[in-house]
């Protein structure tokens, strides 16, 4: 039997090498996050004469938005340790695109691989989700993650007036904000036993931050409103039906900096007592950067026809997977087709207020 629910195989993204060319601002958090991995591995103070450096990117999707960050990491511990090997185990749910990710670290996709620069690294690549062991117990020197812990183990429920855990309320917000703590402790644990002692874990996850920001929420337009406003439109024109609709919700949860913090503060927490701390958490708001160009070259389609892959790139599969399967693939394609055409049409129609910024939580974490 499959070890993940229903509801989480549908989570994928584009593949084919699609996702880190129409997912830009990932690739930029990633980047503008990698002073922070450089400064944890500092804070290691590992030994020269280390042997192997093992390595976690969990949520690696096709792994180009992080090439450039884990090329850096080595390069540093190699002038620390010159004699490593570097195992960097690549690593996302079984539904990834793995041969997309293949060809991209051993430089067959877009982008230049790290590979070609350095002699003693080892790329690996597993299967296994982050809310499951991955690698043995005391071996990870560094795990690292970007814009992936928001996708939940399973749906807590379905929501009946929204698409996402953002506009809920009441009983159905409480069930997701359970869902979120189980399964962020679920991640920490497991991490936990696979870090070495004074390993780190740099996170780098979508959240809300103190102002109640959250990815596509920071200004103008609100995303995940508009996402529901139009299978909203769909639902009175009698395109999807009631059921399809409530399917929809996608199985995210975007947690507070005092919902990451509590299990790594909380002395009575299991996580706190297998020895992970919080180092240090912050937010920070990365810019849409099509958002950010379409300031500069003012073309409404060049945006609209930029912007749209890059929201589709992670919700298409959720959306797909809720319409009822009695259709044909054919007819359902269509449908998808029809939505994020209708999603341009809104960009192209009042451009102002639409984008995509980032807003996630930085988490650096210690195995003591
Ligand atoms: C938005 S992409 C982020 C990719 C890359 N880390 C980046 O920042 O550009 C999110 C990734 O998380 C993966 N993912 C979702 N749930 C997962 C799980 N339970 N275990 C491992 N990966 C998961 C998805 O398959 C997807 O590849």
């Amino acid at each position: 039997m499959a070890r993940q629910t229903s509801a989480a195989q549908h989570i994928t993204m584009s593949g084919g090498g699609a996702y880190s060319l129409a997912t830009k601002g990932a690739g930029d958090v990633i980047t503008l996050a990698a002073d922070l991995v450089l400064n944890a591995v500092e804070a290691m103070k590992l030994p020269p004469e280390l042997p192997v450096f093992q390595m976690l990117d969990m949520g690696c999707a096709d792994g180009g938005t992080s090439l450039g960050m884990i090329g850096k990491v080595i390069e540093r511990v190699e002038k620390t340790c010159p004699d490593a090997v570097f195992n960097i185990i690549y690593t996302d749910q079984p539904r990834n695109d793995f041969n997309a990710l293949v060809q991209m670290i051993h430089g067959l996709g877009p982008f230049e691989s790290y590979l070609e620069r350095f002699q003693n690294v080892r790329p690996l690549f597993s299967a296994s989700s982050f809310y499951l062991p991955i690698c043995p117990p005391n071996s990870v020197n560094l795990g690292f993650s970007a814009t992936a812990m928001h996708w939940l183990r399973q749906k807590p429920c379905d929501l009946e007036n929204h698409v996402h855990m953002v506009g809920a309320t009441g009983d159905a917000l409480v069930k997701f904000a359970e869902q979120g703590k189980r399964d962020w402790e679920r991640i920490l644990l497991n991490r936990s036993k696979e870090l070495v002692s004074g390993g780190r874990l740099v996170l780098v996850n979508f959240g809300r931050d103190e102002e109640g920001r959250y990815l596509g929420n920071t200004f103008g337009v609100n995303m995940f409103d508009t996402f529901n406003e139009i299978w909203n439109e769909f639902l009175e024109n009698g395109r999807i039906s009631r059921e399809e609709y409530v399917r929809m919700t996608l199985p995210q949860y975007y947690n507070t900096v005092e919902e990451f913090s509590a299990p790594l503060t909380d002395p009575a927490s299991p996580v706190y007592q297998s020895g992970l701390r919080l180092v240090d958490v912050h937010t920070r708001i990365v810019p849409c950067p099509f958002a950010e160009e379409f300031k500069t070259h003012g073309n409404v389609k060049r945006f609209a026809n930029a912007y749209i892959p890059t929201i589709r790139s992670w919700n298409q599969s959720i959306f797909l997977g809720a319409l009822d399967e009695s259709c044909p693939l054919e007819e359902r394609q269509e449908l998808i087709e029809s939505y994020y055409g209708t999603y341009h049409q809104r960009v192209l129609d009042a451009p102002e207020g639409h984008g995509m910024d980032y807003v996630h939580a930085y988490l650096i974490v210690e195995k003591i």
